[in-house]
């Protein structure tokens, strides 16, 4: 038995070829047994029988191997549950015959209330408490709801029965092909499943409504929720539909399944999963209410449903071999999310948007705590700690970079091969390099490696000097500090105009062009050619770099900014990266801010929602590095977003686009921040109005947030009438968006004694506890509060969410807006004895953005203090 001790994989002696499975939930008092009778393929001689299997009692075991003759039955000599392995050791008194047999096992479970494996999720029908049973497989939870070899390359089909109370409706990945009623139980068996992995595996039973619809080739499709809420399902239904026909085309393959259903969960850890037929979501991801949700829901529940369907080719039909190559499926679903989102609404610009995702990704991949794209995963416990913004955000702009590098028809002629050969099986990501290679006929796995086997990015510096340009690249680091690594770099230029673009690969350290050579242009009056005003790289920001430009070309580019000569992706990356550039002190303070200053014409809003973030981080380390210019510095950004919010008004105008309907909010909001009283008046008055009457014109949901949190900004332990009316709306609303909209509003108060009621609040009963991680947003004068009561609660809260990924967002929320030395000391050692693997990489990430933040600090004194001495 020791053998099979701390492996990363299960031994392959005996491989699964179907599973028949039998499960019977009792919701009232959560619990459930089981039966599974599995064909196993035994390849090798053995005497043991190897798979997952965590948190049940198993109850009886056999294997029966049948010919045309005979039967024979071999019951295990010993049966064992490694708890720790998460695996189920079935050892025999003699050696297994080579051949098909069928592995059947009995066993029993808990309908557990942690998100994952078999759980229970509650709800309120007709003013009674309910459960519901819902699956949650993902990464290595199938094991805690039926014995099985729990790993993505492990394929079987899938035939499921269940026995369930008559009244409740049940889901499973396929459609249902028999019901039996027998008095308050009913069985129902599903169809069986093509081959696919355990972790795709889904069952919901619970009481819902929906609304159905088909593609125009006839796969019949649902949206589910609780009674009443149907209608909420419309929007997603549509976009479900769209999205399927779309990646049909764009995949050139079929969706591979009879149907599909997606459904609404109230209680869900994750955003949405994917389980192949039966995609499940967080209410806020999959509903949307005409009167009572903003323009910014709508736009999260269409990428939401965008993603988990292209998982239904890109992850469920074609399978990572490994977790190692969790990021193919992650970063590819995340890309191709905005390839529908952007056809189905073009309005939205979701491309500009994207770049969104890009900075997250730069940002948390310009830690040295950062890791790979491909890592190495050695235990369950580590998957799901790469659910991040490496996997997802920086895999998904490195495809980016890759498909604006190859072209849009190669890249897509490739992907449909790839999807074709692998369709059914696995693949790790030289296959999809593989492809892409054989389609275009560039050498995509030496770039590629580049980008995904070595941690980090570079940052491509940019000189003039004599008609010459010199490039070269080195890591990027926020701390400031010098890291190794070359990369393939796609290097694109612009100069003076879009019509004059240039690229080229930059593969050693540096590189000269000649200016005149290379792009038919002087930098500066040269009398044989034009000049060219500025020069731009990364054009569009398609690339996962950042450039740092010389005084000269930083000042043209600046200049550039203010004559509206650069597109807004241009625009959003020019910012971005000098503002990395100044938080790792390779650029002063002050010419940040005279950077920001070109931008006061700016009304895009993707971009004006960057500036408005970085303003935010701006004003947080103002505070500490030079708290007496602080109100100054405020002042400043007020008067860089006044434009737009005289533009935008607060009263939405009549057929006025998307993304003005989305900035609105973010200016108001920065605006009531940063302390501007006719803001923080008018909000108080419409807050009042909507008070009177949540129907009220003033306050339309766009809105809704940027009053809520200048609400809380004003209120105060001696006049608590604002904050006790907002935890009213919040009590009284029973629409997740608008729950979460307050939420993310109540912690902004200064107020003390009131942070500490809105933190406690969230481990009440009142709060799901998938939805507490949003009412961490403190405000500066929130942190020590904040950071005093994880201490304090910190058993409880490791308790009630160590046991998923949502526990990282509690540290990672409360350590890192921190900015002093002596703050790290004492996060450090508070942690000493407390760390444990689901925290350990989120943890040093959080300690180390506090470092950032404290250097920073410093320089920017030190930067004032030359400024005072001039
Ligand atoms: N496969 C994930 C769900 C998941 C996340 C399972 C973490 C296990 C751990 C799903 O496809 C997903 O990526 N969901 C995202 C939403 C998406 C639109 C980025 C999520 O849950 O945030
Ligand atoms: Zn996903």
């Amino acid at each position: 038995m020791e053998q099979f001790k701390g492996q990363p994989r299960l031994p392959k002696f005996a491989v699964p070829k179907r599973y028949d499975i039998r499960l019977k939930p009792d919701l009232i008092s959560c619990k459930f047994a089981g039966t599974v009778a599995v064909d196993v393929d035994v390849v090798a001689d053995t005497l043991f029988i190897v798979l997952n299997a965590a948190d049940l009692s198993v109850d009886s075991a056999s294997v029966s191997f049948t010919d045309r003759n005979s039967s024979e039955v071999f019951r295990p000599s010993k049966v064992e549950l490694l708890e720790e392995d998460e695996i189920l050791v079935l050892e025999f008194a003699e050696t297994l015959p080579i051949g098909v047999g069928v592995l059947a096992i009995g066993f029993e479970g808990i309908l557990n209330d942690k998100m994952k494996g078999f759980y229970r999720s509650t709800y309120e029908h007709n003013g009674e408490k309910k459960n519901m049973a819902v699956t949650q497989f993902e990464p290595a939870d199938a094991r805690r709801c039926f014995p099985c070899w729990d790993e993505p390359a492990c394929k079987a089909t899938f035939k499921i029965t269940l026995d369930v109370p008559s009244d409740l409706a049940s889901l499973s990945n396929m459609p249902a092909i028999e019901e039996k009623v027998d008095g308050h139980l009913k069985t129902v068996s599903y169809q069986e499943s093509p081959i696919m992995s355990t972790y795709l595996v889904a069952i919901v039973v619970g009481l819902f409504d929906y609304v159905e619809d088909h593609t125009s080739d006839g796969i019949k499709v649902r949206v589910y929720g609780q009674v009443g809420k149907a209608n909420q399902g419309k929007f997603a239904l549509h976009v479900a539909v769209k999205t399927l026909e779309l990646y049909k085309e764009y995949f050139e393959v079929p969706y591979p399944l009879p149907k599909l259903d997606m459904i609404a969960i109230p209680d869900f850890a994750a955003g949405a999963m994917e389980n192949y037929g039966l995609v499940t979501y967080r209410e806020t991801a999959l509903l949307y209410d005409d009167q009572h949700s903003a323009a910014a829901n709508k736009q999260r529940v269409a990428t939401v449903v965008a993603h988990e369907l292209a998982h239904q080719w890109f992850g469920n039909l074609v399978t990572m071999e490994w977790w190692t190559h969790l990021w193919l499926n992650e970063g590819f679903a995340t890309w191709v999310s905005y390839l529908a989102t952007d056809s189905l609404f073009p309005e939205w610009k979701v491309w500009t948007q994207f770049l969104d995702e890009s900075v997250e990704g730069l940002r948390l991949d310009g830690l040295e705590e950062s890791h790979p794209i491909e890592v190495e995963i050695n235990h369950a416990s580590e998957i799901d700690e790469i659910f991040d913004a490496i996997s997802y955000r920086k895999g998904a702009s490195v495809i980016r970079m890759l498909q604006s590098y190859l072209g849009a028809e190669p890249f897509q002629r490739s992907l449909a091969s790839y999807i074709k050969k692998h369709a059914y099986s696995n693949a790790k990501t030289e296959d999809l390099w593989d492809a892409l290679e054989e389609g275009s006929g560039e050498p995509v796995n030496r770039l590629m490696n580049s980008w995904t086997k070595q941690q980090g990015y570079p940052v491509v510096s940019v000189k003039v000097k004599d008609q010459k340009l010199e490039f070269e690249q080195s890591r990027f680091l926020s701390s400031g500090s010098h890291g190794d690594g070359q990369w393939i770099v796609p290097i694109t230029l612009c100069c003076g105009s879009y019509d004059k673009c240039k690229s080229f690969l930059l593969e050693a350290k540096s590189e000269t062009l000649y200016v005149n050579e290379f792009l038919g242009c002087s930098i500066s009056g040269d009398r044989n050619s034009a000049t060219c005003s500025w020069i731009k790289l990364n054009v569009d920001q398609a690339g996962f770099y950042r450039v740092k430009y010389d005084e000269q070309l930083a000042a043209r580019l600046r200049y550039a900014i203010e004559k509206n000569d650069l597109s807004a992706t241009d625009r959003f990356g020019i910012l971005d990266d000098s503002f990395a550039l100044c938080m790792a002190r390779q650029q002063s303070f002050v010419s940040l801010l005279t950077l920001m200053s070109a931008y006061r014409e700016e009304l895009e809003y993707t971009v004006l929602s960057n500036l408005i973030t970085i303003s935010h981080k701006l004003v947080r380390i103002a505070a500490d590095a030079v708290p007496e210019l602080l109100d100054l510095i405020k002042l400043f950004f007020i008067g860089l977003f006044q434009n737009a919010a005289e533009k935008l008004g607060w009263q939405p105008k009549a057929g006025e686009s998307h993304l003005d309907a989305m900035l609105r909010g973010e200016v108001l909001t920065a605006l009531a921040v940063f302390g501007h009283e006719p803001t923080l008046t008018e909000a108080s008055r419409r807050f009042h109005a909507f008070l009177d009457d949540r129907n009220t014109p003033l306050l339309p949901p766009d809105i809704r947030k940027a009053a809520y949190v200048a609400v809380m900004l004003t209120a105060n332990a001696s006049n608590r009438s604002d904050n006790e009316s907002l935890l009213g709306v919040y009590r009284e609303s029973d629409l997740s968006q608008e729950k979460t909209r307050i939420l993310g509003s109540l912690a902004s108060c200064p107020d003390p004694t009131i942070i500490l009621e809105v933190l406690n609040f969230l481990l009440s009963s009142e709060v799901r506890s998938q939805d507490a991680v949003f009412g961490l947003a403190v405000g500066i004068e929130g942190r020590e509060v904040a950071w005093t009561w994880l201490k304090d609660n910190w058993e409880h809260i490791s308790k009630t969410w160590g046991s998923g990924f949502l526990i990282t967002r509690f540290v990672s929320a409360i350590v890192s807006p921190f900015a002093t030395f002596e703050k790290v000391k004492d996060i450090e050692e508070f942690f000493a004895s407390r760390t444990k693997p689901s925290i350990a990489r989120t943890l040093k990430q959080s300690i180390e953005r506090v470092n950032i933040n404290a250097k920073w600090v410093q320089s920017v004194q030190s930067e004032s203090l030359l400024l005072y001495s001039n």
